[in-house]
């Protein structure tokens, strides 16, 4: 089969690692039979300073063309970061209607030692966390800020509507019912009304889920579970704010945000795949950018994603899953997540390592 596939590298690091992902999904089609025909685009700081807009809309158009789109990282520390959200971010998941944004978080059992956790802690953590992304206190109107008698005002309007939450609700049960059949909806409903309608919700859609046992915690408690016993997890579903809060702190289990890949799907198609943008956790990383030294497994992970998620090739996703564990197992790091004895890739020569273990695995 042939897919196209936009790939929108973007700020710093951004460029570096995505390349390195492109050119897995490369060996994944000479050893599975695929043609991908990529399209690449400014995206970010650079488009700004080239175009003045941080996204021109033939990138859109193209995306819209697009089986898939492959992401890398935006913004740098001279740029107009709120116009990058604002013309690039926000435009991309809107327009795609991309509400379900999948970040997972698994230990590698050979980086535990690498985190700031203590690492019996970290054993069997593997959950996922699926965030609501176009709804919520980042989009609800009314939002704005004015001068009154009493002074300065402002406001965010956190709004859900009921088919908002429950298609974000559907992926959750979906995705548990694949995996360990535990889901943990995530909420304030002692104190918002959203959380209130979220959770009735939920107990409605548990009934077409027998199977999975589902589970309500608010978000405060969720961020400590969330350390105190991060391998209790399995698939945790949250709004937009809570879950953009609560992603950054279960990206810590990991040891480095150089591994955490993640998915922003929209609606599923009859054939179980769904349009989508996938990109690292990472950000652009402006100090060690063009250095060679950035971990590109996160975008490889990324890339895994897209082929699962939006193409439906499972065994091609599995392909790469498996060369990535292979690669740490035999003991190559890239310097974010390297500790004694490892032997030390650079950006290109991880991905090189990753490639070569995909064309030998399949
Ligand atoms: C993220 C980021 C964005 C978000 C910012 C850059 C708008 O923090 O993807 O988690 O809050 O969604
Ligand atoms: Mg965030």
């Amino acid at each position: 089969m042939s897919y196209s596939i936009a790939v929108l590298p973007g700020d710093g690091v951004g460029p570096e690692v995505t390349a390195q992902g492109v050119r897995v999904l490369e060996t994944v089609g000479r050893v599975f039979g695929h043609t991908f025909h990529f399209t690449t685009h400014l995206v970010g700081a650079v488009a700004l300073r080239t175009y003045d807009t941080a996204m021109q809309p033939e990138t859109l158009e193209d995306c819209r063309r697009s089986d898939a789109i492959l992401f890398g990282a935006v913004g740098d520390p001279t740029g107009d970061d709120a116009r990058i959200i604002r013309e690039a971010l926000f435009p991309l998941r809107k327009t795609f209607d991309l509400f379900a944004n999948l970040r997972s978080v698994k230990v590698y059992p050979p980086l535990i030692g690498g985190t700031t956790l203590k690492p019996e802690f970290l054993h069997g953590v593997d959950l996922i966390v699926v965030r609501e992304l176009t709804g919520g206190l980042y989009f609800g109107k009314p939002k704005r800020q004015w001068r009154s008698l009493q002074g300065r005002q402002g406001v965010d309007t956190l709004r859900y509507s009921e088919r908002e939450i429950r298609r974000v609700l559907q992926v959750g049960f979906e995705l548990a019912r694949q995996r360990r059949k535990k889901l943990t909806s995530v909420d304030k409903a002692n104190v918002l009304e959203t959380s209130r309608l979220w959770r009735q919700i939920a107990l409605e859609l548990a009934a077409e889920y027998p199977d999975v046992a589902l589970e309500h915690m608010y978000v405060d408690n969720a961020a400590m579970q969330l350390v105190r016993r991060p391998a209790a997890f399995d698939v945790i579903v949250t709004e937009n704010m809570f879950g953009d809060i609560l992603t950054d702190e279960a990206a810590v289990l990991a040891g480095s945000m150089g591994m955490l890949p993640s998915a922003s799907l929209g609606k599923r198609r009859r054939d179980g795949t769904a349009f989508g943008m996938y990109e690292p956790i990472h950000g652009t990383a402006p100090d060690i950018a063009g250095q060679d030294q950035a971990n590109p497994l996160a975008s490889i992970l990324s890339a895994a994603l897209l082929l699962r998620y939006s193409l439906g090739l499972e065994r091609e996703a599995q392909a790469i899953e498996r060369a990535v564990e292979q690669v740490l197992e035999a003991g190559y790091r890239t310097v974010d997540i390297a500790d004694e004895g490892a032997t030390i890739l650079g950006t290109q020569a991880m991905g090189d390592k990753v490639a070569e273990l995909v064309a030998a695995g399949g």
